[in-house]
């Protein structure tokens, strides 16, 4: 990708499955569902469609009209903006970067799992498992200093997979293999969902979904949670929408297809929850143990409670547990390639680089930094990484962004961009939502975190997010202050 040869994608399709793919990712499956559950299950759906409408929707819509305007990469566009906001570009990649760090290696774990689930060599007891023979957890940083082989090895190809797609031309490597992954993974859902339904006590979990609790509605917590879901489900702010909607050629239709995308991704959450509180149902029926206790999130679901599952279900597993794990790869690796697509378009672009060296670089630092969780104390750090980066990082850059976008440009150019590429016009509400609404209800969402990631961490914990604010800050000036090797960069 050089000042001279700008990427385009050739199909609508391949730039709607490849923003699906982007969004549809390990939070939809594993989070969304506990999500849903612990904010009071039918009800939830109010203040969720109002995010998804509201928030949601509104902050895509920013980064669809700014990526489509400029047509370059995120720090080129912060540069044009004000020369003095480059490291902010910066800042927000390396954030997209460092998240990619270890969601490559839970994608990685996902590889193992689909490997066991062919013969269920978890055993009887999978919690054990996880944590004493695959993470080879120990509860010290001290296991830093021992290397787990088996998840180093998964690790690695999951990056060798990244690599592979993102090294390609744009069309040939993202945009088709989001072709070909997401109708398979819209497949084998459905396939998943419709047995679930089928298994004795399914009922018991998806009633829960359609069972309101209206008096979680008068909770705040419930709404910052709902927002706080759209924000991860769709990606929001990472600059992926931007770098995407970049490569749209003229004429392309920008709200239109921003609500398909957004519709979409949450049509797939709800759907697939159906399936996931099904199968939780049946695992509540079959074992005596309360459906509370069962809906957890993240690696417990998905590796843990699952797992348990299988081993009731009996012979169906051995299809079932590697589909549903071959789930989770294709989701992963649609966003791993989605999350690390804009930080190779700004390198690249700024220092002039050809996408396929760019690509190979930043997937060896990747893997470099991805192997400390392929340790001993990897689990324990990846924990730290998630609710440092995710929680207080994340939603700290996307402030900054809203504030850029919405007060420093001039916010009237977007409006006037939308309108003229679209077919549903916006207006005056979108401007109050970015301006005034978005960045309140960012900074509640990220005070919140602030405050339980500040004090529910040990003093490991906290050294680890000293080490990540100090890169944070030094590694996105370094960036804005290395000369462009592009004599074009700085122009518009
Ligand atoms: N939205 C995707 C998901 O739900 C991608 C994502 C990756 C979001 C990392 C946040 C962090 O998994």
């Amino acid at each position: 990708m050089s000042e001279t040869k700008k990427s385009e994608w050739n199909s609508t399709f391949a730039f709607m499955m490849a923003m699906i793919g982007s969004a549809v990712g390990l939070g939809n499956i594993w989070r969304f569902p506990n999500v849903l559950y612990s904010n009071g299950g039918g009800s939830f759906m109010i203040p969720y469609i109002v995010s998804l409408f509201l928030l949601g929707i509104s902050f895509v819509l920013v980064e669809y009209a700014i990526g489509f305007k400029f047509k370059k990469s995120l720090a080129q566009i912060l540069y044009f903006i004000k020369e003095k906001l480059e490291p902010v570009a910066w800042f927000v990649l390396l954030i997209v970067f460092l998240i990619t760090t270890y969601y490559v290696c839970v994608v990685g774990w996902d590889l193992i799992y689909i490997v066991l689930s062919i013969t269920k060599a978890w055993g009887t007891n999978p919690d054990l498992f996880f944590t004493n023979n695959v993470l080879h957890s120990t509860s010290s940083i001290s296991g830093l200093f021992t290397i787990v082989p088996v998840v180093l090895a998964s690790v690695f190809v999951i990056w060798f997979i990244a690599w592979f797609i993102l090294k390609r031309d744009l069309n040939d490597g993202i945009g088709r293999v989001s072709k070909i992954l997401l109708p398979l993974l819209c497949i084998i859902v459905v396939g998943i969902v419709i047995f679930s339904l089928t298994l004795p006590g399914a009922s018991i979990g998806y009633t829960q979904i359609f069972t309101p609790d209206w008096s979680a509605l008068t909770n705040s917590n419930v709404w910052l949670a709902a927002f706080g879901q759209i924000v991860f489900s769709l990606s929001l702010g990472m600059a992926i929408a931007l770098t995407y909607a970049s490569y749209l050629p003229k004429g392309s239709k920008l709200v239109d297809s921003a609500l398909v995308v957004a519709f979409s991704n949450s049509g797939f959450e709800v759907f697939n929850s159906i399936g996931i509180f099904s199968i939780l149902g049946f695992m509540a029926l079959s074992s005596g143990i309360p459906f509370n206790e069962l809906v957890t999130e993240g690696s417990g679901l998905a590796f843990v409670v699952f797992p348990q599952v299988f081993n009731i279900m009996g012979p169906s597993a051995h299809i079932v547990g590697p589909l549903f794990f071959l789930c989770i790869l294709f989701a992963g690796i649609t966003s791993v390639i989605a999350l690390l697509e804009g930080v190779c378009y700004s390198i690249s672009e700024k220092f002039l680089i050809d996408r396929k060296k760019t690509a190979t670089a930043v997937c060896i630092v990747g893997f470099l930094i991805s192997s400390i969780f392929a340790t001993g104390a990897g689990s324990m750090i990846l924990g730290v990484f998630d609710a440092f980066l995710n929680n207080f990082a994340l939603l700290f850059a996307i402030l900054l962004e809203c504030i850029i976008f919405g007060w420093i440009y001039d916010f009237d150019e977007l409006i006037k961009t939308l309108n003229e590429n679209s077919k549903i016009q916006v207006g005056k509400l979108w401007k109050i939502v970015i301006k005034f609404i978005l960045p309140l209800c960012i900074f509640f969402l990220w005070a919140q975190g602030a405050y339980s990631t500040i004090t529910s961490a040990d003093s490991v914990s906290i050294t680890i997010m000293i080490i990540l604010t100090v890169v944070l800050i030094v590694v996105p000036i370094i960036f804005a202050k290395l000369p462009a090797r592009n004599k074009h960069f700085f122009d518009m």
